[in-house]
């Protein structure tokens, strides 16, 4: 290997270090952050991702509170809920675990928290506010993606960055947010001809597709940042990216592994949010 390995697990560590101890600092002027995490339904994985979400929390000094409800719980009763805890001052984030079940629409859900309290930045009054480059929640993902391209010192001013992947979720506000850092940017996706002709110029690219192998050597400028955004199970049960690991870190210059590269971030970048949120309402 050649490249050399960005460590989601160490930065998301010495982030999470400094959030305990902005919140315990907040906490000390009576404003202890507080994150309200609802799940509805017994999907596994959203129930793993959900203790994941409290565990942090706890660790760094955020008090959450964990809502469940049953599969059949109704689309009145969420958004009930959520109204009351967007008038909750002690909450100064509301995450809602998608996916949810079929019977809710997820949009009206997202639509429902207040934009003061979407520390997923998944709202379209956040996606305004990132594409119009005001202060808001950046979605956790692609906002932890940015902290690993900082860590490899490659200034982002003029280079050529390439995301693969056109979600909500992460590829358009990752490619948002390399804008904002002065990149020219491309976005890639499955309507794409040839992938590989982009990605071949670009300093930087971020996979964010979902399915392993999108991201090849041949198709790596020698020295590239490469941050992997895939979680993919192999039928081993394996957990694999969407980039070609052995391949790709002979050629980029920098790499982020699955696991313990953009997975880590994510779920720490949720403590900023979270902890920048209650940062406001003291300082108001
Ligand atoms: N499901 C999988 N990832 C996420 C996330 O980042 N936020 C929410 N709300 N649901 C998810």
């Amino acid at each position: 290997m050649t490249a050399q390995l960005i460590d989601g697990n160490a930065l998301a560590k010495s982030i999470r270090a400094e959030v305990a101890e902005r919140a315990a600092a907040l906490g000390a002027r009576g404003h202890r952050p507080g994150l309200a995490v609802i799940l509805v339904g017994d999907d596994p994985a959203s129930q793993v991702y959900v203790k994941h979400k409290v565990n942090d929390c706890a660790v760094a000094g955020i008090r959450s509170v964990l809502e469940t409800y049953p599969a059949a719980f109704s689309e009145a009763a969420l958004l009930a809920r959520i109204a009351a805890l967007n008038t909750d001052p002690t909450i100064h984030g509301i995450l809602v675990q998608m996916p949810l079940p079929g019977h809710i629409n997820p949009h009206r859900v997202i639509e429902a928290i207040s934009v003061a309290k979407d520390v997923d930045g998944f709202s379209t009054l956040s996606a305004g506010e990132l594409m119009s480059g005001l202060p808001g929640f950046r979605p956790c993902t692609p906002y932890g993606c940015m902290k690993l391209i900082a860590t490899t010192g490659v200034a982002l001013r003029g280079k050529h960055a390439v995301v693969i992947g056109r979600s909500n979720t992460v590829g358009k506000p990752m490619a948002l947010l390399l804008l904002q850092a002065h990149a020219t940017v491309s976005i890639c996706h499955s309507a794409t001809p040839d992938i590989g002709a982009l990605t071949r110029q670009a300093d930087v690219v971020v996979a964010a597709v979902g399915k392993r192998d999108v991201l090849t050597a041949d198709m790596v400028k020698p020295g590239a940042v490469v941050i992997d955004v895939g979680m993919n199970r192999q039928a081993d049960g394996k957990l694999c990216g969407d980039v070609d690991f052995a391949g790709v870190s002979q050629v980029a210059g920098w790499i982020t592994p699955v696991p313990g590269g953009v997975g880590p971030m994510t779920r720490a970048m949720l403590l900023v949010n979270t902890l920048e949120s209650a940062e406001r309402v003291a300082k108001a």
